[in-house]
């Protein structure tokens, strides 16, 4: 059997941790000893606060999602809330995909009833009286622990009608997704459980707008949903004063490839890149080359820039992205260009081919990416091709694979110089 999830969390027990601090300690089947570390105080807290409280210290604690892309929680509900139609909903977006990310795995597997309590304070705060929780059809011990956390919160009346005597009604359902990366794109998450081809709608209207079945809906990952428990039980500015001032709280990162103890590694904003390798018991056994920050959306930081600050906005002055917490370490026996290749491949086969840039695109990158990693073909040539497909799939792709599917070898090129450097300009070309 696979091992479980506490042993992918080497820091387990420590007793600083929020997000991570049940993993690994607590029976995952069992509400009982849910409840005895400390679960459900958030639910009754969020009962007493109200709706619009809880919005509000979920405002104030300055959370941002952590899927990847980093928006503003208390925006999302606050504009969801607010909608006149009815009925609104809450998504929980479980369909981890991103090549190298497996923190949502540990949370759900480790942890479930705090997904299951963190869905019902969404509901509440948004008036939604149904949750979905739309999982990666890779994921059956996160599944069935899910399953059985909601059977038995049902049985409790913490699921249902009338939860814990305050007149608030409110259910999850668990949908599975079927091994397509694309959905987990917010809007194909919509279409795959209405029933329809698994694509991404074009964006506006945003979700909090018209999202499942037309309605408005507050739609967040695992993660995001899961950091709401500790703002309720600390409020929102005590939260806001974990980590730096635009990236706040606790961040969980996926720690992988030549690194001595590969795991997820909870940390506040700020660290630095340094000390989170460091955690991990340092790059390793060969010399560090470089860490994919971000994953396959992502960049490259390069071995001596270690000491940029883990937070959105250092990553992005790096030329990377913090994304949903991949951290892939690179030693210098790896093939960059074969990496690159395999990440063309991977947008290439999970592009939905709804739109024109990403479709032709990710086959045009990939092979362009294949003559250079082999030598063949006008080098030149591929790399001026490279940045005007990478430009093109960028600019006018409907959905975030398409719009990102260049990043990692753009920064690769640029940061790297993977295929040394560029002796010509677009110009020349055409
Ligand atoms: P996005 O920037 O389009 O949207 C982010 C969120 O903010 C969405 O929920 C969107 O509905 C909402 N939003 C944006 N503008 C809004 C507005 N004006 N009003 C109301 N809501 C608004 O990004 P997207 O496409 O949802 O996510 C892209 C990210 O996903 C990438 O950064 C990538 O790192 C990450 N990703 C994560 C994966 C994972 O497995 N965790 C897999 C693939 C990508
Ligand atoms: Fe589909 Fe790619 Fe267009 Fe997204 S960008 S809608 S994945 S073809």
């Amino acid at each position: 059997p696979e091992p479980d999830a506490g042993t992918a969390v080497p820091q387990s027990g420590d007793p600083g941790l929020i997000l991570l601090r049940r993993v690994g300690v607590v029976d995952p089947e069992s509400l009982d000893d849910y409840r005895s570390h400390g679960g459900y105080a958030a639910l009754r807290e969020a009962l007493r606060l109200g709706p619009s409280g809880v919005i509000r210290e979920v405002s104030d604690s300055g959370l941002v999602g952590r899927g990847g892309a980093a928006f503003p929680t208390g925006r999302k509900w606050e504009a969801t809330a607010r909608r006149p139609e009815t009925p609104r909903y809450i998504v929980c977006n479980a369909d981890e995909s991103e090549p190298g990310t497996f923190k949502d795995r540990v949370l759900m597997e480790g942890d479930p009833f705090s997904v299951i309590e963190a869905m019902t304070i969404a509901g509440y705060a948004n008036g939604a009286a149904t949750g979905y929780l739309y999982i990666r059809g890779e994921y059956p011990r996160a599944l069935s622990r899910l399953e059985n956390a909601i059977a038995r919160a049902r049985d409790r009346g913490l699921l249902g009608t009338d939860i814990l005597g305050s007149g608030f009604d409110f259910d999850i359902e668990i949908r599975r997704g079927a091994g397509a990366y694309i959905c987990g794109e917010e809007t194909a998450i919509f279409n795959s459980i209405e029933g329809r081809r698994g694509e991404p709608r074009s964006k506006p209207p945003f979700p909090v707008e018209r999202g499942l079945f037309g309605r408005p809906t507050a739609i967040n990952n695992v993660e995001t949903l899961v950091n709401v428990l500790p703002i309720v039980l600390m409020g929102g500015p005590a939260y806001a004063g974990i980590g730096t001032g635009r990236s706040t709280g606790p961040k969980l990162f996926c720690v992988s490839g030549s690194v001595r103890r590969p795991g997820v590694y909870e940390v506040p904003f700020g660290a630095t890149l340094r000390e989170l390798l460091t955690l991990a018991g340092g790059a390793g056994p060969a010399p560090l080359r470089a860490v994919l920050l971000g994953g396959a959306a992502g960049g490259f930081v390069r071995a001596d820039e270690l000491d940029i600050p883990l937070t959105f906005e250092g990553a992005r002055e790096a030329g990377a992205t913090l994304g949903s917490g991949v951290v892939l370490v690179l030693d210098d026996t790896v093939d960059l260009a074969a990496i690159l290749v395999r990440i063309a491949a991977f947008f290439r086969d999970e592009s939905c081919g709804q739109c024109v840039p990403c479709r032709v695109g990710t086959v045009r990158q990939e092979e362009a990416l294949q003559r250079l990693s082999l030598g063949t073909g006008p080098r030149r040539t591929d790399l001026a091709l490279l940045r005007e497909v990478g430009a093109a799939m960028r600019d006018a792709s409907i959905c975030g694979l398409g719009q990102t599917a260049w990043n990692a070898v753009e920064s690769a090129i640029d940061r790297l110089g993977v295929f040394g450097p560029e002796e010509t300009t677009l110009k020349e070309v055409r």
